[in-house]
């Protein structure tokens, strides 16, 4: 007899008891992307991933150097930012990184609070504690450095009532596509450059206070030709995941690198969003010209019984839907997951999104590694960077 799994929101309770939390996170707040231009990026967030108009700031709310649109998807916002000049660093970062994520704001209670803790271990100030307002209250942010020039922001909204931050005004839109039923995300990766792993997963034990609890090295990710090493970064209460990747030798270029030389630096390679229906969602995302990355082989799929049942669960969705949409599998003690990667969202082979849905499991796809990786390269071969 199968074990039931049932769908879980990880992370709510507590995966490890370390010291005493110096740095408790409520949740993500939001990711803010720097890109080209952001009314397309927009259009585009709305119409292919299904996110709603949620606020926005620019030249008609007064802000005169950069335009920000915020875009909700349940528990996800997301804010697309662009320069309205070229004295901007805004730009200066689209220059060098193309399209990319800037800041993974974190929701706390106490933004002063985080700044001090993080800062007085080493973290590089981005923002000091600065207080916003408006007619709907005050919010605190302070920023700090994380790998390359990624910015984790703290945001204290408690006093705030207004649906993003002051500054913002509700976006209305006439063109309102449907939701696809992203619901929050579940990780972020980091893409960081050689060697510097260990280092940048100190840096979060120690100036975050977050715990490595899994790792895998170029032994476990690898193809015949490239090879990475990760090692999963968690805060304290589980609600934050933090992988990071780093490049390893093998006969070709590994797929970090080829992200390093186009993003020109370290940077978040992935954001995974999870979802309590993935082949609706990914039906709605296909239909919506959201492109993924190749669908496994025949033997891939015969496999997946096995698979799940050496751990003693059985697959409660169709696998022929599953297969047909090039949706993946992996199990563990405690359950399955399921999950596939969007090919990049921009032209540089950089940012791409993983949608995922937990049937218990807790990990990250380890079982699924080689033929993402695989599939990866063929990609990479015909971009040449392989
Ligand atoms: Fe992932």
């Amino acid at each position: 007899m199968a074990k039931q799994v049932k769908n879980v929101e990880y992370g709510l309770e507590k995966i490890f008891t370390g010291a005493q939390d110096f740095l408790p996170l409520l949740g993500t707040d939001y990711v803010e992307f720097y890109v080209g231009n952001a009314k397309q990026a927009a259009h585009f967030y709305k119409t292919a991933f299904g996110f709603q108009s949620h606020a926005y700031a620019g030249l008609e709310t007064g802000v005169r150097d950069r335009a920000s649109y915020v875009l909700k998807q349940d528990k996800i916002r997301i804010v697309l930012t662009t320069a309205l000049n070229s004295e901007s660093p805004i730009g200066e970062h689209v220059k060098k990184h193309g399209d990319g994520v800037k800041v993974i704001a974190l929701w706390v209670e106490d933004a002063r609070l985080a700044y001090e803790e993080t800062t007085k271990r080493g973290a590089k100030s981005y923002m000091e504690p600065t207080v916003e307002k408006d007619e709907n209250g005050e919010v605190v942010r302070a920023g700090i450095y994380t790998y390359g020039e990624t910015v984790h922001m703290f945001v204290e909204r408690k006093n705030y009532n207004g649906d993003f931050l002051p500054g913002y005004v509700k976006w209305e839109s006439d063109y309102n596509p449907e939701p696809v039923g992203l619901k929050f995300i579940d990780h972020m990766v980091g893409n960081v450059g050689w060697n510097q792993m260990n280092t940048w997963v100190k840096w979060y034990e120690d100036v975050m206070g977050f715990e490595n609890f899994l790792s895998f090295d170029d032994k476990q990710i690898h193809t015949e030709y490239s090879a990475l090493m990760s090692k999963v970064m968690s805060n304290g209460n589980g609600r934050i995941k933090f992988p990071i990747n780093e490049p390893a030798e093998g006969k070709k270029k590994s797929q970090i690198e080829e992200y390093l030389d186009y993003y020109e630096g370290s940077g978040v390679q992935h954001i995974a969003v999870a979802t309590d229906d993935i082949i609706k969602t990914v039906s709605d995302l296909r239909s919506r010209g959201v492109e993924f990355l190749s669908v496994p082989p025949q033997a891939y799929y015969d496999e997946i019984p096995a698979r799940l049942g050496a751990h003693d669960h059985e697959l409660q969705e169709d696998i022929e839907a599953i297969q047909k949409l090039g949706i993946m599998v992996d199990a563990d003690e405690e359950g399955y997951l399921l999950q596939i990667f969007t090919k990049p969202v921009e032209d540089r082979p950089t940012l791409f999104f993983e949608i995922i849905q937990r049937m218990g499991a807790r990990g990250f796809g380890a079982g699924n590694f080689k033929a993402l990786f695989e599939s990866i390269e063929r990609e990479q071969g015909l971009r040449g960077t392989l």
